[in-house]
């Protein structure tokens, strides 16, 4: 039987200058996914590479007063220094400069001339040079690019057309037939209105710079910069010089773009597919963007982050995890700093790190390292193994659908649901009572093989700590962390080897500097860029829909607070006494960046008042609050002013 593909592209960026961790963020989605998709045992080619073309590059070059190739191969050696770096496991990388693209873009642009679909006319229009985009008057914002908001040049030129146009019927019907090709949803509608408004021809040759693929049918003309980079998802399996090869991975799973390009993705890309008469990709995922103090961080706007800089100073698994955990998929999210140390030192260090060295530190001292099943098993085991068990399947729905963070929040559920099984079985207490030497065997089992399933299932994240696990555990270390391992019970006599912690915990020093490891970190200056217009808030989508039943095993009560302060050493939590009536609730909230303790007290709040009980910051809250908040650093708590502690809200 053949194996199932998965075909999956980042966009190929600009080598107008380094990337930045923006560009990280997409390419460690798309690394993320193809290894998922590898541990599923799907034959899988993952695609990125360099757009290299353009009259914005011509410049650069000429600035610096090299050749356009020139420039571009110093930058492409960052590139692939970063990607290196990154743990990216990309099957190829495609530049737009090499022969074998060229010969792609030059074949398809006879094709589509010959059969009527490019005609030739005189161009007026108004040019972003950075985008590398014509606009007409009425798109622009205050007479600026509407992308970038920088200005546009006038150009004018004997221009190639794309019939676009001509294509409108046929791309809304193709949309209204696949409702999954563009995501998420939301994108698809804003895709749907623009074509609505009427489709104009594209524009598909410049004359005014020579940077670019030659017209094989006009050589004064270079292709546009669009046309030629959309191609290089045809180029990179072979398009026209290995069949084979193509028709395995064509049409593509996924092609992953930021939100600003969707519409190059989903309206240009599939009317030139379709005027070549070749399938079109199965979706195009439009993620959210990095943002830091709520502005997009860019190459041409200079605020810009350095991901080498910060993978050596945290290494690349810390940077891979942050992105992946802390930005909901398909939202704008913040960059910052602190939350980025926040997540290293309580996910990584602390949940995931310390589950490890307590279990093979365990192992070491009571067993001689050897892991054993003596298979005395109480409730609580099963307890275990079912939530094993049930966080791999709920593992590969939740990545099957992309909901990248789900996934990743079940496996820490797991990690957490471990640590607290070493507190409920108290080894050290088994270890002094030799009737219990085969139960305290099981036990330490029990945690090496959850450990062992969760290393597979972090692999696609955190791909560089799956082996130091494995390790660790005594496990040889396979050419690929498969799902069909994450099964309970495949361990039995290895022996276990401790090493390093994973993650070291980071300090931070008092002028600000990290210590990582006992290395010294200066702290950087994280916003260089001047405060600019307000940031458009995405609205978060809509949630999966519900009964009424589901909403109704929700106990939500009136409280009110009767004391409330900081809890130590966060930012962001305060500790509250609740009334729900006559009970008394300590409920941890993070609200402390938007309320003073002082000012809750005597109020009404929200409470969930059913929630399993948490620990935050070593306190256990026994309840939440409900607020309202806005994605964009807005946060009001709901009340019901004056009314009685604990009456019901529906
Ligand atoms: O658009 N946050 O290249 P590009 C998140 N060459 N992602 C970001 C980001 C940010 N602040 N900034 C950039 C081009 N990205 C074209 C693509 S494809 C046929 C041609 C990511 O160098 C995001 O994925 O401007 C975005 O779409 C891409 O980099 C744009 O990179
Ligand atoms: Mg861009």
């Amino acid at each position: 039987m053949t194996k199932p593909t998965y075909y999956i592209t980042t966009p190929i960026y600009y080598p107008s200058d380094k990337l930045h961790i923006g560009h990280a963020y997409c390419t460690t989605i798309a690394d993320t996914l193809a290894r998922f998709h590898r541990a599923k045992g799907e034959d899988v080619f993952f695609l990125t590479g360099s757009d290299e073309h353009g009259l914005k590059i011509q410049r650069k070059a000429q600035e610096k007063g090299i050749t356009p190739i020139e420039y571009v191969d110093a930058i492409i050696a960052n590139f692939k220094q970063l990607w290196n770096e990154l743990n990216i496991s990309n099957n190829d990388f495609i530049r737009t400069s090499e022969e074998r693209h060229h010969k792609v873009v030059q074949d398809v642009l006879t094709k589509i001339f010959e059969q009527g679909d490019i005609y030739k006319k005189n161009y007026e229009g108004l040019y972003c040079v950075p985008c590398e985009s014509y606009w007409l008057e009425r798109q622009l914002v205050d007479g600026k690019c509407p992308d970038c908001g920088r200005p546009v040049e006038k150009m004018q030129e004997e221009s190639y057309f794309f019939k676009l146009s001509k294509y409108q019927d046929w791309w809304l019907q193709f949309i209204e037939e696949n409702p999954n090709f563009i995501q998420p949803a939301s994108r698809r509608n804003e895709m749907i209105n623009f074509v609505k408004q009427g489709l104009e021809d594209l524009c598909i040759t410049r004359t005014t710079f020579d940077w670019g693929i030659p017209v094989p049918f006009d050589k004064k003309h270079v292709v546009y910069v669009w046309f030629d980079a959309l191609l290089n998802y045809l180029t990179g399996i072979k398009y026209g010089t290995d069949d084979a090869m193509f028709n395995k991975f064509w049409p593509a799973s996924l092609h992953l773009v930021g939100k600003e390009i969707v519409r190059f993705h989903t309206i240009i890309w599939p009317i030139m597919l379709k005027a070549m008469g070749v399938e079109l990709p199965q979706k195009v995922y439009g993620h959210g963007w990095l943002v830091i103090d709520g502005d997009k961080m860019s190459k041409s706007k200079g605020n810009v982050i350095d991901p080498l800089a910060l993978i050596d100073e945290f290494g690349a698994d810390a940077i891979r995890y942050f992105l992946l955990r802390e930005i909901v998929f398909g939202n704008d999210g913040n960059f910052s700093r602190d939350a980025l140390i926040t997540r290293i030192n309580s996910d990584l260090a602390n949940d995931l790190g310390n589950l490890l060295h307590r279990t093979v530190s365990m192992i070491e001292k009571y067993h001689g390292g050897v892991v054993t099943n003596a298979g005395v098993s109480e409730a609580v085991d099963e307890d275990l193994i079912a939530l094993v068990n049930s966080t791999v399947a709920n593992f590969e729905k939740d990545m099957d659908a992309m909901e990248i963070n789900s996934a990743i929040k079940g496996v820490w559920a797991l990690i957490s649901r471990a640590n607290k099984y070493i507190d409920e079985t108290g080894p050290w207490i088994l270890a002094k009572d030799e009737a219990k030497a085969a139960r305290l065997q099981t036990v330490m089992y029990n945690l090496a093989e959850t450990l062992r399933v969760v290393a597979i299932l972090v692999a696609p994240f955190i791909p560089s700590t799956s082996p130091k696990i494995y390790t660790q555990l005594g496990l040889e270390v396979p050419a690929e962390f498969l799902l069909a391992d994450a099964v309970f019970g495949k361990m039995e006599g290895t022996k276990v080897q401790k090493g390093d912690p994973l993650y070291p915990r980071i300090e931070i020093a008092e002028d600000g500097a990290t210590i990582i490891g006992g290395k010294r970190y200066e702290a950087k200056v994280e916003v260089p860029a001047p405060a600019v217009e307000e940031p458009k808030v995405e609205m978060e989508p809509i949630k999966e829909e519900i009964t009424i039943d589901a909403f109704e095993k929700i106990d939500l009560r009136v409280g009110t607070v009767k004391a409330a302060e900081k809890v130590k050493k966060s930012k962001k939590l305060l500790k509250l006494q609740v009334m729900i009536g006559e009970e008394e609730r300590t409920i941890v909230s993070g609200i402390a960046q938007y309320y003073e303790p002082e000012a809750l007290i005597g109020r009404n709040v929200i409470v969930i008042a059913n929630l399993a009980p948490a620990k935050l910051f070593g306190i256990e809250s026994f309840g939440m609050l409900l607020a309202a908040s806005d994605g964009n650093g807005n946060l009001v708590l709901a009340d019901a002013p004056g009314m009685a502690s604990g009456s019901r809200v529906k």
